[in-house]
């Protein structure tokens, strides 16, 4: 059943996905119904992996590591689409593959990706000293871009109205957690682990300097002109085209990208446009709280 069916037979998301279960579209088992396949899963030394919270820039990483690791050819990272060069090791959705089963299935070494807050990250990654590249984002700009991409995203709960939204962003009440606690999470483990720590509004703001930093952390050394063909290949206005980046391979039935797409706008301080006066207030008032006790610190405007 497709969204707009949905709306037409005034179903909400969640009696959609119990309708589709029962006619076997959707298999009936989250991640939580494997957790001891995903939590025991063995890392190899060799892997990288992609860490970040929803929305914070993941596939935008993902496309530059696999141009950084092609050593800038376009064609080889056109080889298949993004949720198939980068097994996501916790996500189970029955049209694709399971993760975990698709990275055991690749040959090594891999690129990984996750949306885990660092306590429930498979303890291999860290005992086998896997590096590991986090991509944080502000809170306002990755709640914007959380709350549309689960508007479209079939296999996420419905995010309700903004309003609703707001509150369970700020409560942690959404899939994969508190923003809070895994920005910070993640901020604490990158002194004591090979984790390189990103922002998306630095990678807005310098692309190159921030892809130089990539591959850096890979061990590679491209010459100038291959850097700034990954620049280029990696902005926003080309991966929106690019159909093994843009997630237009996934059928409308899951990402239905006529309601949004999923490269939608790719901006820094977007929230303006959806934060109301009060919700601004409230949002900076619990945000000093939920972050004073950390020396990490964000840009929600360019
Ligand atoms: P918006 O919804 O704000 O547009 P993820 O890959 O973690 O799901 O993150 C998706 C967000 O990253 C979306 O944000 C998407 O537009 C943005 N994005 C993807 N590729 C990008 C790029 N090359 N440059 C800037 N933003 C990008």
């Amino acid at each position: 059943m497709t969204l707009k069916e949905m709306k037409s037979l005034n179903l909400k998301r969640n009696e959609r996905m119990e309708v589709d279960y029962i006619k076997g579209i959707l298999q009936p088992t989250p991640t939580c119904a494997i957790w001891d396949k995903i939590w025991n899963f063995q890392a190899k030394p060799d892997d990288l992996l992609i860490s970040t919270y929803p929305k914070a820039g993941t596939t935008w990483t993902q496309e530059i590591v696999d141009m950084i690791q092609n050593d800038g050819n376009i064609e080889k990272c056109q080889r298949a689409p993004t949720h198939l060069r980068f097994p996501f090791i916790e996500w189970r959705i029955p049209s694709l593959d399971c993760g975990l089963d698709q990275a055991n299935a690749m040959p090594l070494p891999r690129t990984l990706k996750t949306h885990l807050p660092i306590q429930l990250l498979p303890p291999s990654f860290l005992e086998k000293g896997c590096k590991i590249i986090y991509v944080a984002r502000n809170a306002k700009d990755n709640l914007v871009s959380y709350y549309h991409f689960q508007k479209m995203n079939a296999a996420l709960p419905d995010p309700g109205t903004w309003e609703e939204y707001f509150e369970d962003f700020l409560d942690g009440k959404v899939c994969w957690g508190s923003w809070y606690d895994h920005v910070k999470g993640w901020w604490d483990a990158k002194d004591k682990y090979p984790i390189l720590y990103l922002f998306y509004e630095d990678m807005k703001k310098h692309p190159k300097r921030e892809i130089r930093k990539i591959m850096e952390f890979l061990g590679k050394n491209l010459d100038e002109d291959v850097l700034d063909k990954i620049t280029h290949h990696t902005s926003f206005d080309i991966m929106k085209k690019n159909p093994m980046a843009n997630y237009t391979t996934i059928s409308n039935e899951i990402l239905d990208q006529s309601i949004f797409p999923f490269m939608r706008k790719g901006a820094v301080g977007d929230w303006k446009n959806h934060f109301t006066v009060a919700q601004n207030e409230k949002f900076d008032e619990d945000y000093k709280k939920k972050m004073m006790n950390t020396s990490l610190t964000f840009c929600s405007n360019l």
